[in-house]
């Protein structure tokens, strides 16, 4: 299928700004390949971490020419849109704030559909069972009643007063709490996560998971990190903790068939903790995206 067939197949997902890339790793000069939306794009940084993304193959619109792609650099990411961006990328205001500790945490690839993943992150229930002594523990399985509002003037979901018990919330933990969080979904494939900080009471650890959307059956998950943590003296270490999160969530979202997520919540069977996971249906079925999903039944 053609670049063109493609975006008006997809408009929502091609006129939206997504992540290909943590900059983190990446060596000024040397030519890195991904996808996005299914098409085969390169790109590089320059010496002043200035990315430069096209598209490559017989996707490249003009034929075999570099077709340089619309990119911003934010969060420690590269963001790209492949059509007319209808909005610009969603802020998170503590990414300005100085004493915070940002970085990628990973970024792995898992065959799955974008929204599978973005709803697993919504997920709370799994904590007990997946995340076993660190994000949960039996017999705290319970998900106690929380509250999500779909804003449709701002086109974000936002899930508040969701409580559960942690043995060990976050790197900084010393003991087990239980943990507030408030989950934020500002974009179809991205979802930020609000966690109270074990080192400051008034504030929140922020914890995203950008999803690059290879295709649609096929992600790379990034862990975007930006907390308060002064105790724990190397960032490998917050990272490591966040990778062994996330490769116990892996399999898991790899086992899910289908991959793509239907977006008739019936299709499913919903139970309460399953609140944000219904919102997130009906909050892509209302924008009209299509990319990864099965639409509803007619
Ligand atoms: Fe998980």
């Amino acid at each position: 299928m053609l670049s063109s067939q493609k975006s008006e197949m997809y408009p929502i997902a091609y006129n939206t700004w997504h992540v290909i890339s943590a900059t983190d790793d990446l060596v000024p000069g040397k030519v890195e390949q991904t996808y996005l939306l299914g098409e085969p794009l390169q790109f590089v940084i320059d010496d002043t971490g200035k990315p430069t993304v096209w598209r490559v193959g017989p996707q490249a619109e003009p034929k075999n020419a570099r077709a340089y792609v619309n990119t911003q650099l934010r969060y420690g990411y590269i963001w790209c849109v492949l059509g007319e961006p209808t909005k610009g990328i969603f802020e998170i205001p503590e990414y300005s704030e100085p004493d915070r500790r940002i970085m990628n945490a990973l970024s792995v690839g898992i065959n799955t559909s974008p929204p599978r993943a973005v709803e697993n992150f919504l997920d709370m229930a799994h904590f007990p069972f997946v995340h076993d002594g660190i994000l949960g523990e039996e017999p705290h399985t319970e998900v106690v009643e929380y509250q999500v509002d779909y804003n449709e003037e701002a086109g974000e979901i936002w899930a508040t007063d969701c409580k559960f018990y942690q043995p060990k919330a976050a790197m900084a933990s010393t003991e087990g709490v239980m943990a507030d969080y408030i989950y934020r979904v500002p974009h179809p494939f991205c979802a930020v996560l609000y966690k109270s900080s074990p080192e400051d009471l008034e504030r929140m650890d922020v914890i995203s998971v950008f999803v690059t959307p290879l295709d649609e059956e096929h992600i790379k998950a990034h862990l975007a990190i930006c907390i308060l943590d002064t105790t724990t003296e190397f960032d490998k270490d917050i990272r490591l903790f966040q990778q062994t999160i996330l490769g116990q969530d892996k399999p898991i979202l790899e086992n899910q068939m289908p991959r793509k997520l239907p977006l008739d919540v019936r299709a499913e069977t919903p139970i309460r903790a399953d609140k944000s996971s219904i919102i997130y249906r009906r909050y892509l079925r209302d924008i009209g995206l299509r990319f990864g999903t099965i639409p509803e039944a007619t």
